[in-house]
């Protein structure tokens, strides 16, 4: 009754029998689906799309970054592959504080922006994981649609152009050369970027595959690049990368088998709980978006985001306690406090006790294959363009992960999330995510294909999707379309998208303490639903350029 944004039609997403494809750009979503009409699995387009993205998307698709895959085969195996940047190895807990007068205070922006803010990149490595274990196709089919689009170009969107003029002064700070995103005047819809650079680098992974980018030319290209600014990348750092097959986290919510990405990402762990938190609390009993509903999965938000900032980073270098994270009784216990009609301060919430602004990019793809094999990918270079950096003569951009560490206990990051001792930086270690690419079944058989970019907000939003779904019976697309909100613990704010609350509904969040903040958009959901009679609704959000194609 509250609710001011209500539409009488339900939204419907692409609908399709065989397979399906949702991503953040129409060129990587049509690049997927060929892979799939030509008889390719999900993996072999989960490979072509992440390549695609590197050229079309260069927000946040990429060579320089990393990510997590979640996948489930036909027969039900489900797996997870981390290729998540790591740290340097000369890298150090205090890199980014300088001493002041006594105090360690953190130096500027020096984990954000320029060189110093990269972890060694992950993706190339994941990606031939990826095909030596599962792909049936020719590596290099895999890439040439990507090699095509950086050699000849394609036409950027609306929201590309934008997002290339407002990083314009970073991208001249940073880089001393020329580079394809830097032209005289302002970039507009419909004009052609081309990237020769990174169409070589792409020819020498198709050529030499791992070998292409963690040795010869493209780390030569990298560790000069470093060399030209003050990154510690070396060619030791390239050759010793890793990607690594971990365990998903599995749970459950009301029957529904949950698969999701465990750590060194904070998103399966922390969305387990939040759907704990939203069992007990019956919130399917409150009608959706209503105060009651809002409130009750925010004091659940803040109670998970509290554990995350402490007992959350790489389960590698610090004892993750898992378990007792999503023991039953530690959850009933944590989430025994929350009153439907009140607003708990932030200050009031600890992480439980037992034996974490800048535009949000990363993105996220779903696929479904004819074969019945599903893959949920979130590769990222954190935020947009990552650290501005671009490789001289590799063309790509690296990222600025490292921000993703906590660079100092109780200093929040670029997404506001504050961290400790989990989270610190060690040489070789990888930062915490919030990256949440998730699967779910419903009887034993796959369901739903989900994720999201959204820095710290992606584990909300995919938590909301689902209880959208499950609970509230919408589709895959009007999942995706409804509004979104979000707490953290830190800061004490409740985030909104405009146009979820009624000024009535506002009034009253306001009274019982909720500090409400606007955003125009949370996330960029890209889905896939798998319908009762077995045929697929695509969800890709019209808050980006997001398409699903289907056949
Ligand atoms: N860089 C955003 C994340 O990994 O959560």
């Amino acid at each position: 009754m509250f609710i001011v944004f209500s539409c009488n039609h339900k939204p419907t997403g692409t609908l399709s029998k065989n397979g399906m494809v949702s991503s953040a750009h129409p060129l990587a979503s049509e690049v997927g689906i060929e892979i799939l009409k030509s008889g390719g699995n999900a993996f072999d387009a989960a490979i072509a799309v992440h390549f695609a993205l590197a050229v079309v998307y260069p927000q946040a698709g990429n060579l320089g970054g990393g990510g997590f895959v979640v996948y489930r085969l036909s027969d039900g195996e489900t797996g997870s592959l981390d290729f998540r940047e790591k740290a340097p190895n000369m890298s150090s807990r205090d890199m980014y504080l300088i001493n002041k007068e006594g105090d360690l205070v953190v130096d500027g922006n020096k984990s954000r922006i320029g060189h110093l803010a990269s972890g060694v990149p992950g993706s190339v490595d994941g990606m031939l994981k990826l095909y030596e274990k599962f792909s049936t196709k020719n590596w290099g089919e895999l890439i040439s649609p990507s090699i095509n689009y950086a050699e000849n170009g394609f036409k950027i969107t609306k929201k590309q152009s934008r997002g290339l003029n407002n990083v314009r002064e970073s991208f001249e700070k940073v880089n001393d050369k020329p580079i394809a995103f830097l032209k005289e005047s302002n970039w507009e819809e419909g004009d052609l970027l081309i990237q020769k650079d990174l169409a070589k680098t792409l020819i020498r992974i198709k050529d030499d595959k791992r070998d292409g980018f963690y040795l010869g030319i493209t780390a030569d290209l990298i560790v000069e690049e470093m060399n030209s600014g003050s990154g510690i990348i070396t060619h030791e750092d390239l050759k010793n990368y890793s990607s690594l097959w971990r365990d998903p986290i599995i749970g459950n919510y009301k029957g529904h088998k949950i698969i999701s990405m465990g750590p060194p990402s904070s998103g399966g762990i922390a969305l387990l709980q939040l759907l704990h938190g939203a069992d007990q609390h019956n919130t399917s009993n409150y009608e959706h978006n209503s105060i009651n509903y809002i409130n009750l999965l925010t004091e659940i938000e803040s109670r998970v985001y509290a554990d995350r900032a402490t007992y959350l980073g790489d389960d590698d270098f610090y004892d993750v306690p898992k378990s007792s994270l999503l023991d039953k009784n530690y959850l009933n216990n944590k989430f025994n406090t929350i009153n439907k009609d009140i607003k708990t301060k932030s200050s009031e919430i600890k992480s439980g006790n037992i034996i974490l602004n800048e535009s949000e990019e990363t993105t996220h793809f779903s696929i479904v294959d004819s074969f019945g094999n599903a893959v949920s990918v979130t590769t990222t270079i954190n935020s947009s363009f990552g650290s501005k950096v671009v490789v001289d003569g590799a063309g790509f951009l690296l990222n600025n992960e490292m921000d993703d560490f906590s660079i100092k206990p109780g200093f929040p990051n670029m997404f506001g999330l504050v961290g400790g001792e989990a989270n610190a930086i060690e040489p070789n270690k990888r930062m915490l995510s919030s990256m949440t690419p998730t699967i779910v079944e419903k009887n034993d058989k796959l369901f739903m294909v989900l994720g999201t970019p959204g820095g710290s907000t992606i584990i909300t939003s995919v938590f909301q999707t689902i209880l959208n779904v499950i609970d509230y019976n919408m589709g895959m697309q009007e999942a995706v379309d409804s509004k979104k909100f979000h707490h953290q613990w830190l800061p004490d704010v409740l985030v909104v998208e405009e146009e979820t609350l009624s000024d009535e509904l506002s009034n009253k969040l306001t009274q019982i303490g909720h500090k409400i903040v606007k955003r125009s958009s949370l996330g960029r959901m890209d889905c896939i639903l798998i319908k009762e009679d077995g045929s697929l609704e695509g969800g890709a959000d019209k808050r980006g350029d997001n398409i699903a194609l289907g056949y």
